[in-house]
């Protein structure tokens, strides 16, 4: 379906994705001249506003959230902005917003943020009033359920309406700068590519620490935790890019045929490969934070953390174990990959005495962008005493590098995908079934076993148990 909208639709205009996010990125779109200068946007919510309300509601996060260099662009972006009020269990007031929409004949992008509760009905109410014809698409926030079940009904309701090609799953880590930079470095160079396996790479590493707690969000986290939160969308997206065999090419079908069957492959984690925390009172940054149950002011069985040994059961990776961990309150705020190689067959140092580590690959996706690969080099000297070797890094600063072009948050890159219908950087129902077959089975091992979470002090990297994970086979996780 290649049309560019002309107009799109924002559910959930109020709410704090679209202050923070949405609003921000598509004003900074706006300023760049990347959209068109016809295309309007129109926000619906319960709140009860007008055009005018909603305008003053948008400078407000705007002014806010909008870095500012780009503020000048805030009142000119204003004009684009439209409001309609709208409670998605009054079937009628659909008609209302259709009416506000206006014709869609020349293209519609809805991007829609709801509680799952409401997918039903807004659907339904897409529906009876005319607003998801042909011409419409319709980009889908998380979470899209909670299970696999709950996931279905969604998607069911969702493609009983919208024909795949027309639906637009987000998972936000996909419009990344440096998680699309994963897939140029693997596949613009041929470096990376032979080593590129079980024959080559020991292990993989891939950490996604985050400082914050709850932010307020009780209801929602604690329903979900960090499994759910983290694991079943962003962490497997990161391990699917980076197992996935080469793509024929950078298109939607065939970067989504190669990601879905590296989930396809993981294999069910074992009692002994997974472990979860929740974050006890401690310091993050030197400043004192309380622990979850108090943030949350109950006392919970929700996991803030979990570290697991995953697999990956293909030709490629057999053996090759895929360590995954995230949490909220740890000691620093990273998201980055370690491939670690396997070290050389056979060192022509070792009778002189010199040690030989095996070479690293680290990808930095945040807050650093950066890639490091750690080669061996031989120390400096006339070697009476020895030869010696030691570990130097080749690194590149993605910031130094590519200095001129403007770093972009990942919403300004999926609005726009989503408002000309590009759906290489969006999730296929197939890969968000395959997510959630894996999760459900890791929670029911959870369940079957009594496994809750084992405390761990907020600012440190998480309970002791996922250090010794990773120990037990001689690994030792990057920090
Ligand atoms: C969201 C999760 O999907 O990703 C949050 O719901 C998490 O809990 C956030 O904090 C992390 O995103 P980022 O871009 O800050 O790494």
């Amino acid at each position: 379906m290649s049309f560019t909208a002309d107009c799109l639709l924002l559910f959930g205009a109020t709410g704090d994705l679209a202050q923070r996010m949405l609003l921000p990125s598509l004003c900074a779109l706006d300023a760049d001249d990347l959209v068109a200068p016809d295309l309007r946007i129109v926000g619906t919510a319960r709140q009860p506003l007008d055009d005018e309300g909603y305008r003053a509601f948008a400078r407000e996060a705007l002014e806010k959230f909008l870095p500012e260099d780009r503020q000048p662009a805030i009142e000119g972006f204003l004009q684009r902005l439209y409001y309609q009020p709208l409670d998605a269990n009054e079937t009628g007031h659909f008609a209302d917003l259709a009416a506000k929409v206006g014709p869609t004949e020349q293209g519609l992008s809805i991007f829609l943020s709801t509680a799952p509760s409401l997918f039903g009905p807004t659907i339904a109410g897409l529906v009876a009033s005319g607003l998801a014809g042909e011409n419409v698409r319709i980009g889908l926030e998380k979470p899209l359920g909670t299970d696999l079940g709950t996931s279905r009904l969604i998607n069911d309701a969702v493609s009983a309406a919208f024909p795949e090609d027309r639906i637009f799953r987000i998972d936000h880590y996909l419009g990344k700068e440096t998680v699309q930079n994963l897939l140029a470095l693997r596949f613009a160079n041929l470096l990376f590519e032979p080593l590129w396996n079980a024959a080559h790479i020991d292990h993989v590493q891939i950490t996604v620490g985050e400082t914050v707690g709850l932010e307020g969000r009780v209801g929602f986290y604690d329903g979900a935790g960090a499994l759910r939160d983290m694991v079943q969308n962003h962490m497997l997206q990161l391990l699917a890019l980076v197992a996935m065999e080469p793509p024929s090419n950078f298109n939607a079908t065939a970067v989504r045929d190669e990601k879905v069957k590296v989930l396809r492959s993981l294999r069910v984690v074992g009692r002994d490969e997974a472990v979860t925390g929740q974050y006890r009172a401690g310091a993050i940054g030197g400043k004192a934070v309380p622990g979850y149950d108090e943030e949350l002011g109950k006392d919970s069985d929700t996991e803030t953390f979990v570290a697991i040994k995953a697999h990956v059961d293909n030709w490629r990776w057999q053996g090759v174990p895929f360590y995954l961990r995230t949490g909220k309150r740890l000691y620093k705020r990273v998201t980055e990959i370690v491939v670690q190689f396997r070290p050389v067959p056979h060192s022509i140092f070792a009778g002189r005495g010199a040690r030989s580590q095996p070479n690293k690959l680290i990808i930095g996706i945040q807050p650093e962008e950066n890639v490091s690969l750690s080669l061996m080099a031989k120390v400096p000297g006339l070697d009476r005493g020895g030869l010696r070797l030691r570990e130097v890094p080749l690194d590149i600063a993605m910031d130094d590098a590519f200095a001129g072009p403007k770093n972009r948050i990942a919403y300004e890159r999926l609005l726009l995908d989503l408002i000309e219908g590009d759906q290489t950087l969006f999730v296929r129902r197939d890969e968000v079934e395959a997510q959630w077959e894996w999760i459900d089975a890791i929670r029911e091992s959870w369940g079957e076993h009594g496994i809750t979470p084992k405390s761990y002090t907020a600012g440190s990297w998480g309970p002791s148990a996922a250090i010794a994970l990773a120990e037990r086979d001689g690994v030792t996780w990057h920090e």
